[in-house]
């Protein structure tokens, strides 16, 4: 599929067939690792749910039921990073953003796994509705990891809506 395509093709899908095969999960994990990050520190972490029963235990304990009903059928990936590290030098933040260098690696690591994934044939939703403190329990995930959102991947039973995009005018200037 063409760069612009596979864009405009991925959708957040809300409506699922069935879940990532293992394989092709560890694929995208994989191409994801290849986002740029502060230092090339790499502190995104993700948390992979495919078996059956331990979906069904984390669907439960961590999502609100829209979001359990707009990701059933799916596996799950809970994505984090390690704090204190992207934008941070000697323990001090270096500069006013702080942990957001954390968040903004994540969040290009999170966009090449959306990508990754429609690449492969599958499509993806971002929940930032979660309940962080019964993951970190269920999942066991450190203190030291702040956990951002949880991404469902599975194969689309339906043709996603375009959500429509501000003009370029509305979001960029040009000097
Ligand atoms: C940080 C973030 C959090 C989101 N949280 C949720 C969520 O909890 N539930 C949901 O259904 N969609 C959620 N979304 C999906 C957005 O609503 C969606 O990306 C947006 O409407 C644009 O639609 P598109 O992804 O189909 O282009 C989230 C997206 C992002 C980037």
């Amino acid at each position: 599929m063409e760069f612009k395509e596979l864009i405009k093709d991925r959708r957040s899908v809300r409506n699922y067939s069935e879940a990532v095969p293992h394989d092709d999960l560890v694929s995208i994990l994989d191409d994801a690792r290849m986002a740029p990050s502060w230092k090339n520190s790499q502190t995104y972490r993700c948390y992979a749910v495919e078996d059956p029963e331990k979906i069904a235990a984390f669907r439960e304990a961590a999502l609100p039921s829209f979001n359990q009903k707009n990701s059933a059928n799916a596996a799950y990936i809970v994505s984090t990073f390690v704090k204190d590290i992207a934008g941070f030098n000697e323990g001090a933040p270096v500069n006013e953003p702080g942990n957001c260098w954390g968040a903004y690696d994540l969040g290009l690591h999170d966009a090449y796994l959306l990508l990754s994934a429609r690449s492969h044939g599958y499509d993806t939703l971002i929940m930032g509705l979660r309940d962080a403190a019964a993951i970190k329990k269920l999942l066991s995930i450190p203190e030291n990891e702040e956990i951002m959102s949880v991404i469902a991947v599975g194969k689309r039973a339906a043709e996603p809506a375009f959500r429509p995009r501000k003009e370029l005018e509305e979001v960029v200037k040009f000097f």
